[in-house]
């Protein structure tokens, strides 16, 4: 079959529901983007007690400005405690513009990390809803007159590096905060469940204290909070000291990916990276499609894990993600590290060093962190012992097979660590132990002169924490996370420079977890699906026509409830949207 006859055929298929992207006033696609997941996090039928617009910011040509902060004082009629709240980002987009990377952060602890979507008209809009009833603590303080008479103020910061040149669209965000009191309504909120369900809630009450992990300088430095991972090499600390009386202790940490590092997960490996012979195929995105974040204190490594892939709305096919989010792109997964084992190092009163890296890292990865604390108010001092500690090498297999473009490769890893120590406070002499297991597949293999390529990554987690009093456990946490993605594209040239690509796509996240505590025991399990197929013709890495549909599936079930959100996508608008609250309809 000849190239050309297969061009052909290509543009025959993608002009069915084709796109054009428009700055013209009547744009035949959806302005509203969503993310298809979650039932909504403001439910119908409750209406919050307080809402506060906190922040109201356009993004022009913010690149190197420090994040835009606003100072933030309580509703008096609003006082802690609250069962839940929400935090609401809308933002709207002036007109044609690139995706970007956003956070939110409360006194300089990030709370939110989402990424635009690519707005394909002017007009684009969007709101991310948040339960963040986690981090009470931090609104909390900000409520406490004595914080605030203290500092003068609390502040709510928001960055969003955005550039006018060349395209003009200016985003324009809301940040508010919604208040709840009373039972939560909630369909799919069962017992303990906050608004929105969330298999990753391994802990019943929110922290005491949560201390951001971020970049000092970040109100007034042009990176925000946030540190700049350059390398693998590349270690960024930050200081931090414990309360004494400090019972349990979690890392939270948030990452995202730029640069050459955008699309890690698609990265071959190149021949040249197993052998030291140079060869013009080396350079960036070489390196193979493996990555792990972790933490160090004082210099010895707590834990760590492969990040779940947020597909970038530029990327595969820009069309798959118009109007509905990939998954995770709304509201980017943050990953906890269970510190409490290593409690016996820190409850000295002293200041410890806190240390991220990303293993492969190319430039480069934003990250911070919070750590949530929770203290024993009834001791003033809690003492506490490391009693096990097995970090044995993670296990790597590294193959590749190239000639010229064309060839394949492969990176297989394993590791398994495991962390143990006791902690004494008026909650007993309690034993928790923290097991960590990883198993990770990365498969892509080019053919046909590097015109057909084809990605394959399997990436699966087991986290247990055991809280044992003597020898009998009394709570046991488990998470199981599975996170398969598959991408096919063929590429063909067409005139000018632009590249004519297909491309289908199957992204899944799976999670279970399971609760036990005495004799109770609940699971909770998600499965969020997308399958995509469509066309783009790109010129320069950014999209001038395609097509493209994108079917996604969410099932959140718990002991209790049920929730199914099935969306159908194509031509840039919504075909289908279907909720139900039971589990019958699921087959
Ligand atoms: C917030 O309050 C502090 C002290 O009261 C003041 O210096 C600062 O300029 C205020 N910031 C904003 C954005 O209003
Ligand atoms: C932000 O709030 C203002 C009203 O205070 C409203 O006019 C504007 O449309 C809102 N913008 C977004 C993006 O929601
Ligand atoms: C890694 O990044 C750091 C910080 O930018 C830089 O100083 C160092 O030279 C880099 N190392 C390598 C091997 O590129
Ligand atoms: C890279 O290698 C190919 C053949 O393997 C050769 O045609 C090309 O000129 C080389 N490019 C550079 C920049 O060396
Ligand atoms: C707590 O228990 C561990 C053994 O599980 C023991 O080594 C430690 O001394 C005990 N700590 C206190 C303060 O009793």
């Amino acid at each position: 079959m000849g190239r050309r006859f297969f061009f052909l055929l290509l543009i025959s298929i993608a002009t069915t529901n084709g796109l054009q992207l428009s700055s013209g006033p009547v744009p035949t696609i959806s302005l509203e983007h969503l993310d298809p997941t979650l039932p909504p996090a403001v439910p119908a039928g409750q209406l919050p007690k307080c809402s506060v617009v906190v922040l109201q910011q356009d993004f022009a040509d913010t690149v190197g400005s420090p994040p835009a902060s606003a100072n933030y004082s309580h509703p008096r009629e609003c006082p802690f405690p609250w069962t839940h709240v929400v935090l609401e980002l809308s933002v709207s987009a002036s007109d044609l513009q690139k995706d970007r990377v956003a956070a939110v952060w409360i006194d300089g602890a990030e709370v939110l990390r989402t990424t635009t979507p690519l707005p394909m008209a002017p007009g684009a809009f969007w709101s991310v809803r948040k339960d963040i009833s986690r981090y009470a603590a931090l609104l909390r303080r900000l409520g406490d007159p004595s914080y605030t008479a203290a500092r003068g103020h609390g502040a709510i910061s928001m960055m969003l590096e955005n550039s006018n040149s060349p395209l003009p669209g200016v985003y324009s965000a809301n940040v508010s905060l919604h208040f709840y009191r009373g039972g939560a309504v909630n369909v799919a909120a069962g017992a303990g469940a906050a608004t929105h369900p969330n298999t990753r809630s391994l802990y019943h009450e929110p922290a005491d204290i949560i201390l951001p992990i971020s970049n000092p300088d970040g109100y007034r430095g042009s990176g925000g909070f946030w540190f700049r991972i350059h390398n693998e090499t590349h270690i960024q600390t930050a200081s931090f000291a414990l309360p004494s009386n400090a019972y349990r202790a979690v890392l939270e940490l948030f990452v995202s990916y730029h640069g050459d590092d955008e699309f890690w997960y698609t990265n071959p490996l190149r021949t040249t990276y197993l052998s030291s012979s140079p060869s013009n195929l080396s350079g960036p995105r070489t390196n193979g499609g493996f990555r792990q974040i972790y933490a160090n204190i004082d210099g010895k490594f707590v834990g760590g894990h492969i990040p779940i892939p947020v597909i970038s709305p530029r990327s595969i096919n820009p069309f798959f993600w118009s109007p509905v989010a990939a998954i995770g792109a709304f509201d980017m997964p943050s990953y906890d590290l269970d510190l409490t084992p290593f409690l016996g190092l820190l409850l000295d009163g002293r200041i410890h060093e806190i240390g991220f890296g990303i293993r492969d890292a190319q430039p480069y990865w934003l990250v911070s962190a919070n750590l949530h604390v929770w203290v024993d108010l009834w001791s003033d001092t809690v003492h506490a012992g490391l009693v096990q500690y097995a970090v044995p090498p993670v296990k790597m297999n590294r193959n590749a097979e190239w000639r010229n473009q064309d060839g394949q490769s492969e990176i297989d890893a394993e590791g398994l660590w495991r962390f143990s120590g006791w902690v004494s406070s008026s909650r007993g002499n309690l034993t928790t132990t923290v097991r960590q297991k990883i198993k990770f597949k990365s498969q892509i293999e080019v053919q046909n002169r590097g015109a057909v390529t084809q990605v394959e990554v399997n990436n699966k987690a087991r986290s247990m924490v055991e809280v044992a009093l003597g020898h009998q456990t009394i709570g046991r946490a488990q998470m199981l996370m599975e996170s398969p993605l598959q991408i096919q594209t063929t590429s063909v040239s067409a005139a000018s420079g632009a590249v004519f690509k297909k491309a289908r796509l199957f992204h899944q996240l799976l999670e279970a977890v399971s609760l036990s505590e005495g004799q109770a025991m609940t699971t909770t399990t998600l499965a969020d699906r997308q399958d995509a197929e469509g066309s783009a013709l790109m010129r320069g890495g950014e999209p001038i026509w395609g097509s493209g549909s994108t079917r996604s599936s969410y099932k959140y079930r718990d002991d209790n409830t049920c929730y199914l959100r099935a969306v159908n996508a194509g031509g840039g608008v919504i075909m289908s949207d279907t909720t139900s609250a039971s589990c019958a309809a699921d087959s």
